[in-house]
């Protein structure tokens, strides 16, 4: 029984709700305690998530005293911090993402992990979607050939309302870049992952970004406005190692969740709504198209196999994440989503908002991972 310890309850979206109800999917896990920063938090929501087992700690030293494992939920300007106290304390760690505002605070995490020895993991938990199992599975069977570009919007729509008060996510010391992190940390990483074999590395990139919605209210200071300082909206283009262009959106204020993929075999077209589908309109590598587009089902072998695993949308792929890092600590199997993979999608973030702070093309050097 691996037991686990979850930092940060929620206060905002709350994605330690989607960690908890993965736990809670796994026979041989026991939540035994949740650390929040503010007083009181833990304790209800400790009821409120029916954690039989769980003790709600006045400090991180409880918590750790109580666990195996630690979920790190918190804002992303805290995420080293408690990572490298939790390993220090000897706990393994699956920490959210963006890993960190900048690629260079990642650094010290990795030190730690290293020395170590225990479970370090990033939450970039798209990649398990089966939409996107399945796209990898006819990418690798070489289906579309030759890549010629990719398209991929993402988003969400919960801080379009003005009134929404200031969160530490559109505060750019608190968070780094806003939708660019948020949503570009999934989106280049599902397309590097998907895509690396066929279209090299992403080598060059140029973004824009726009603030929306530019003062908000303080949290605690009715009628008393603040600057958002990171962007609401991030539109970015990157060319790969052998010139694939992908074409990014991320939007905080809106947005369509799809990721398109068009080759020299045709396309693939992944649909946020129906992650249970994909819409592929496939043909000869040499010919031209011949027939429409076709929405086909994911084949069971892209998400079954495993009874626990829930069959809704977004649950799953918190699933079988969650089951990695749980498999990783029990039986010693080696996840993708490592630190060094979570600071090298940092490194991807911080070139694009190089690129548009300074209104030019950034060439990624860095050859990590
Ligand atoms: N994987 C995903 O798809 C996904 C989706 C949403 C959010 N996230 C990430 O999850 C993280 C949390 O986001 P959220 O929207 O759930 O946040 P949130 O604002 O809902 O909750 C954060 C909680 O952490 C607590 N907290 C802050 N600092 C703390 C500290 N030092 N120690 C203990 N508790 C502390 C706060 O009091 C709050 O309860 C972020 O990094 C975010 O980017 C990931």
């Amino acid at each position: 029984m691996v037991k686990v310890g979850i930092i940060g309850s929620g206060n905002t979206i709350g994605i330690a709700r989607s960690h908890i109800g993965a736990y809670k999917c796994c026979p041989d896990v026991q939540i035994t305690a949740v650390y929040d920063l503010l007083d009181g938090r833990a304790q209800g929501y400790i009821e409120k998530m029916e954690l039989a087992d769980a003790k709600a700690c006045a400090s991180l030293e409880e918590l750790f005293s109580l666990c195996d494992a630690v979920s790190i939920c918190t804002p992303n300007c805290t995420h080293v911090e408690l990572a490298v106290a939790a390993l220090k304390a000897g706990k393994h760690v699956l920490c959210e993402k963006p890993f960190a505002p900048t690629p260079a605070e990642c650094d010290e995490a990795i030190k730690y992990a290293k020395l170590s020895g225990k479970v370090a993991m990033i939450g970039l938990c798209y990649r398990d979607i089966p939409g996107f199992v399945y796209m990898k599975k006819l990418l690798d069977e070489g289906k579309l050939g030759k890549i010629y570009f990719v398209r991929e919007e993402q988003g969400g729509d919960r801080i379009a309302h003005p009134d929404v008060k200031l969160e530490w996510r559109m505060q750019k010391d608190l968070s780094g870049p806003g939708a660019l992190a948020d949503f570009g940390s999934h989106m280049m990483d599902i397309c590097d992952y998907l895509l690396r074999d066929h279209c090299g590395k992403i080598m060059e990139v140029a973004c824009m970004q726009d603030i929306c919605i530019p003062e908000r209210e303080i949290i605690g200071k009715p009628g008393k406005m603040g600057k958002v300082t990171n962007d609401d909206v991030a539109c970015w283009i990157c060319r790969t190692e052998s010139g694939t262009l992908y074409n990014f959106t991320a939007s905080r204020i809106g947005a369509t969740f799809m990721l398109e993929i068009v080759g020299e075999g045709g396309k693939m077209i992944f649909n946020g709504d129906r992650p249970f589908e994909l819409t592929l309109q496939l043909k000869e590598l040499t010919g031209g198209y011949a027939s429409r587009p076709e929405v086909v089902p994911v084949p069971e072998e892209c998400f079954g196999g495993d009874e626990n695993a829930p069959r809704i949308p977004f649950a799953i792929n918190f699933y079988y994440e969650i089951r990695q890092f749980i498999d990783a600590i029990e039986k010693g199997e080696e996840s993708l989503l490592t630190f060094e993979r979570g600071r090298y999608i940092q490194t991807l973030i911080a070139a694009a908002q190089e690129a548009a702070d300074n209104a030019e093309h950034v060439y990624i050097l860095d050859d990590e991972d």
